[in-house]
């Protein structure tokens, strides 16, 4: 029997996972809880329920069971983090795919993530466990080296939470600002210098299987990585910093260790795995673990990948992953990413978005939604980062680039997006 998937959130992400679920020939229908405005097409459907609230975990599961839903995936922290799975599970029903509430501490706790890999003996920073802004303060007056300090609350701050100093004295100057905003428990970390990348890993509880590929996320607003940090302005895959046996080599040798551990532990950590990593000169290191795929990363990994993933992802809850082996296709993506004017701090909604069909129609071309909504047949602007114009090319990075721009330039809306205008060109230089 054809099978019904469901997908909880509404970015660029979720229409990510979605799109590829949906290419399944066992898969008739992917319905978004509540999706955007580009994930009504071919086999998708929104619902008016927000998976991702707390408050609408009853109402979800009422909906997945009269429609007898086969798989419900879990798109952002928040809602593994408020135990959807817990939630769904302790009524019965275990086809939905991510971690456990107290799995989740791998992302929501950053002094267990350290503690974990502390005890492993894995690569990360060096840091100090402070819990108090009078600690965080002798910690950074007690760093010998003034090679950089970084300060990184304890708990979830939505991709905040992370202030990175160069000198000792920012350091200080910083840190009672940082705590008035993300709580006093913080670790204070040594600053680690490279080229950041990501791995992307799905664990059935026992060991996690790599996605082969490496991919680089653009944090920054700016060209050239100047500005304020973002969510992601912007991915590509594969990312020549990071070889497919580099990644092979994280997943086996730090994220298989983890999840073992916390399965020793009786924390079973079933889902996807994304290690934030920096390729240092001793090579790469953990910056930081989260409990679900990256955004942007998604949108050019979902490109990448050839194999089917609702398969995958069936197997992996059965705890079977290890009958599956993921394959890719040999080119490269890019994904560029449109913000309304204004992102991260304020801006306007509401803007007609003109040219997705033009973008569309360029071959090697697909335009991910994020922030959109549907307002009588007409497209609007609904939040900060709009849409995800990805390229794909059999001949590589330079030319999914180009073909992604390509894409880029055949959008409109009145005002104008913001864009990086350099997506991908780490790779070329
Ligand atoms: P995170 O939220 O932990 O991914 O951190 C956000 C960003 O802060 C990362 O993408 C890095 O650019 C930077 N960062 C975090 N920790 C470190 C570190 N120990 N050394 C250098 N940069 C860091
Ligand atoms: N692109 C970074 C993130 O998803 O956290």
């Amino acid at each position: 029997m054809m099978k019904k998937v469901m997908i909880l959130g509404s970015g660029g992400r979720e229409h990510a996972l979605g799109w590829k679920i949906g290419q399944s020939d066992e898969v008739s229908e992917v319905i978004y809880a509540p999706g955007n405005a580009g994930t009504q097409e071919e086999r998708g459907r929104n619902i008016s329920i927000d998976g991702s609230k707390k408050d609408n975990f009853s109402t979800l599961l009422d909906f997945v069971n009269s429609e007898g839903v086969d798989m419900v995936v879990v798109g952002p922290e928040a809602p593994l983090a408020d135990g959807v799975v817990d939630y769904f599970n302790s009524k019965g029903y275990s086809r939905i795919f991510g971690p456990t509430q107290k799995a989740s501490v791998l992302e929501s706790d950053k002094f267990f993530s350290f503690d974990i890999m502390n005890e492993l003996r894995l690569p990360q920073a060096r840091s100090v466990k402070c819990y108090s802004t009078d600690e965080a303060v002798r910690t950074i007056n007690e760093r010998t080296s003034n090679r950089g300090i970084v300060i990184k609350a304890r708990g979830l701050t939505g991709g905040k939470g992370v202030t990175v100093c160069d000198l000792m004295e920012q350091a200080l100057s910083e840190i009672r600002d940082h705590a008035g905003k993300y709580g006093p428990e913080v670790l204070i970390a040594e600053r680690l210098f490279g080229q950041e990348f990501s791995v992307f890993g799905i664990s059935d509880g026992t060991r996690v299987s790599p996605l082969e590929i490496s991919i680089q996320d653009h944090k920054p607003l700016l060209d050239n990585d100047r500005g304020p940090n973002t969510g992601g302005m912007g991915a590509y895959s594969p990312a020549p910093i990071a070889s497919a046996l580099v990644v092979r080599n994280v997943a086996d040798n730090i994220m298989t260790p983890i999840v073992q551990r916390m399965k020793e532990q009786g924390t079973e950590y079933k889902g996807f795995v994304y290690g934030g990593m920096i390729m240092t000169d001793q090579g790469p290191k953990v910056i930081e673990f989260n409990i679900r795929f990256g955004d942007p990363e998604c949108q050019p990994a979902m490109m990448m990948l050839r194999s089917d993933l609702y398969r995958t992802l069936s197997s992996s809850l059965d705890g079977k992953l290890d009958q599956i082996r993921m394959e890719f296709n040999s080119g490269a993506a890019c994904c560029v990413v449109l913000a309304s004017q204004g992102y991260p701090e304020s801006y306007k909604k509401g803007l007609p978005i003109g040219g997705l069909e033009e973008a569309n129609k360029i071959q090697g071309v697909k335009v991910f939604h994020a922030g959109t909504r549907l307002d009588n047949g007409q497209i609007l602007t609904s939040g900060g980062r709009v849409l995800g114009v990805t390229g794909y090319s059999s001949n590589g990075v330079a030319d999914a680039q180009r073909i992604a721009y390509e894409g880029v330039a055949k959008i409109n809306v009145p005002g104008d997006f913001h864009y990086r205008k350099d997506i991908a060109s780490k790779a070329l230089s």
